[in-house]
């Protein structure tokens, strides 16, 4: 389906759970996460008969997201019935990596294609800090598990911040020589409630063209303008949320694990489905639809996403 200006919808981000294993700070707060009670929550069925309603609509690109969507205990029973919903061609997966080693194999066998994995560092103790808990040890050999199970993509996102991990760029780059994975470097998006980042933390993504003047420029893959290093197996993505948005193609319709409809990221709007019937789901999400902005307002350190939620509670 058309929204109101002309943009064809055909993605949608499922967020399972808000529930993270991790505490990354642009992401989460360290405490006070307050667990939804379950009847709170979208159930299984009513996950699937969202997707349904949302192929109908002509969606036929799921991506599951979380929180961190490998700490769901049903996920390879939700990926199964999303990926075999008719008029849905493709599933993919948004994770920290962690738990890759033993759900890897599963999820590639339940019908997922594709996998992104953060990683916003090489180096452990960076990894610790912006993760509040992780180890970068289990990231990687998250992404090695990946890389074995036979997935027809594996992306890697670092989310770039300055002062932090801006150093990085070229070890990070080189990952894409070293394994056929693509890199790519996201922009901060400043979320309401977060205050761990200054103004200083806020780069833009050229930074990494000029870190890296061997970059070629390839082509655009969703939110991403591609590069390639010589040599290198995958691409080097760039995405600017903030120094040069793409609200213009946004192709995207995103559902909360609490079962709202989100026209837009960076928007307050929601439209609630929980409890609905197929129809009734189908009628909200054509709504949604309509409803989606032109465009989120300008961010920056001083102007906030007007999103009413941290990003765990989104799915990014
Ligand atoms: P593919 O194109 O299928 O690889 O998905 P993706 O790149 O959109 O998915 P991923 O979950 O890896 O998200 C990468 C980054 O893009 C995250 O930081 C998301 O928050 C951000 N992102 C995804 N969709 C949007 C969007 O519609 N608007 C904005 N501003 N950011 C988005
Ligand atoms: N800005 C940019 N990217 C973010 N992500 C989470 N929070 C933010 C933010 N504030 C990214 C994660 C993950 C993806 C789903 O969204 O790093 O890779
Ligand atoms: Fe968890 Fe991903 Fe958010 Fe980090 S970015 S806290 S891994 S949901």
């Amino acid at each position: 389906m058309r929204d109101s200006f002309g943009r064809e919808i055909t993605y949608l981000r499922l967020s399972v759970t808000e529930l993270c294993d991790l505490r990354c700070r642009y992401c989460m707060p360290e405490e006070g996460v307050c667990k939804l009670r379950h009847e709170e929550l979208l159930s299984e069925e009513e996950m699937l008969r969202a997707v349904r309603a949302a192929a109908a609509l002509g969606i036929t690109k799921v991506r599951i997201t979380g929180g961190e969507p490998l700490t769901k205990p049903n996920i390879l029973s939700i990926c199964r019935g999303v990926a075999a919903t008719p008029g849905i061609r493709e599933v993919s997966l948004t994770t920290n990596g962690l738990r890759l080693p033993e759900l890897a194999v599963r999820l590639r066998e339940a019908g997922v294609r594709r996998v992104n994995i953060s990683l916003d560092t090489l180096d452990p103790e960076r990894y610790a800090y912006i993760t509040r808990r992780g180890k970068l040890a289990d990231a990687l050999r998250g992404i090695e598990a990946a890389l074995t199970a036979g997935f027809e993509q594996v992306k890697l996102n670092a989310v770039l911040i300055g002062g932090f991990n801006d150093g990085e760029i070229p070890a990070l780059a080189e990952l894409t020589r070293r394994w056929p994975v693509d890199v790519r470097f996201i922009e901060l998006m400043p979320m309401p409630g977060e205050t761990a980042f200054g103004p200083e933390s806020y780069l833009p993504v050229s930074r990494v063209l000029e870190a890296l003047p061997a970059l070629r420029p390839e082509r655009e893959d969703g939110v991403a303008r591609l590069y390639r290093l010589p040599g290198g197996q995958g691409r080097v993505g760039l995405i600017s949320p903030l120094s040069q948005h793409f609200c213009a193609s946004c192709n995207r319709l995103r559902l909360t694990a609490d079962g709202k409809l989100k026209p837009c990221l960076h928007s307050a709007e929601e439209i609630g489905i929980k409890g609905m019937s197929e129809d009734e789901m189908r009628e909200a999400m054509a709504e949604a639809i309509r409803r989606k902005p032109r465009c989120h307002g300008e961010l920056s350190a001083a102007r906030r996403s007007q999103a009413a939620r941290n990003m765990n509670q989104i799915g990014g």
